[in-house]
């Protein structure tokens, strides 16, 4: 059905259960399809020989236009917030507020900078972000099928949209709900927009409003991709789900999250930098019969 499947990066605890549920999304077709996708770690790569990839926050981080002393500040933040983010021992409960502490912190820092609206593309382009391999053919696909996908980020909207578009795959069918900047008159960075979206508040509650998942109620089947346990309620403003299939992507820390992210997700994927299976199994879902 999915030769992906076979892949060594591929675990699975439910085997039965998960070509089940590719089998009946299959048979309701594109027309009831949509994606649901994180992006920084999921979209883009975690690394690549070797080295950390930077998420949309790094990428601001690690550029030009910001100071010696804020990259100092913005580093220490992030060694001290980012284990925790995944601290397999820690409840969602005791993250949620520390959470909120970090970005709260790091949006100051940043709004600090001077950052200009017209230094974002420039930035981008001198980064090292790169998106999983196979990220053509996942857009392509969806785009060419209708279906949509739905980007859900706690990253630097701004920042990842320039990527995407970048990557010449920011096609009509591709939505962002993110962390936005706002500029001032002289396109200056002042602060960014609310509501402030975490790691672990990505769900409807950051969705009022948007009404995005309401005008697509009749894609009743859903494929979530994500590499965070906060990734998966990201389809919970969905209003009626009839079949979903959640990938994730273990890229850190993959002995001591391993349960975890096999109990939560029907297919974990370890230490795999492409979209090789997502592509898999749209291929399958997609194939014309
Ligand atoms: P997401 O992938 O769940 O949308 O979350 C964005 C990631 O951004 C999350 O894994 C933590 C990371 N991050 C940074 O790298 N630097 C920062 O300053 C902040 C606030 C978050
Ligand atoms: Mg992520």
């Amino acid at each position: 059905m999915v030769p992906e499947l076979e892949k060594p990066t591929v675990r699975i605890l439910r085997p039965e259960r998960v070509l089940g549920i590719i089998r009946a999304i299959k048979e309701q077709g594109s027309s009831k399809l949509q994606v649901i996708s994180d992006f920084d770690m999921t979209l883009s790569r975690f690394g690549c020989n070797g080295r950390r990839c930077p998420t949309s926050h790094n990428i601001l981080d690690n550029s030009r236009v910001v100071s010696e002393d804020g990259k100092k500040k913005l580093k220490d933040l992030l060694h001290y917030y980012y284990p925790i983010e995944i601290d397999p021992n820690r409840t969602l409960e005791e993250k949620r507020p520390l959470m909120v502490e970090w970005w709260t912190r790091a949006h100051d820092l940043l709004s600090q900078q001077k950052i200009q609206k017209g230094d974002i593309a420039q930035i981008v382009r001198e980064s090292d972000v790169m998106l999983r391999d196979g990220f053509n053919e996942l857009f392509d696909q969806l785009y060419k099928h209708n279906v949509p996908i739905f980007i859900f980020s706690a990253g630097i909207g701004d920042v990842l949209e320039e990527i995407i578009r970048q990557a010449n795959v920011f096609y009509s069918n591709v939505n962002v709900v993110s962390n936005y900047m706002d500029f001032d008159d002289s396109g200056v960075l002042k602060c960014f927009k609310g509501p402030l979206i975490h790691t672990y508040n990505k769900n409807n509650s950051v969705l009022q409003g948007t009404e995005y998942f309401q005008q697509l109620s009749g894609r009743t089947s859903i494929i979530l991709l994500g590499d965070s346990m906060g990734d998966l309620t990201m389809a919970d403003g969905v209003p009626s789900v009839e079949n979903i299939l959640k990938i994730g992507f273990l890229n850190d820390k993959v002995e001591e999250r391993r349960g975890k992210y096999l109990d939560s997700y029907d297919i974990v994927l370890e230490s795999d930098e492409t979209l090789d299976v997502v592509n898999g199994i749209l291929r399958y879902i997609l194939l014309e019969t």
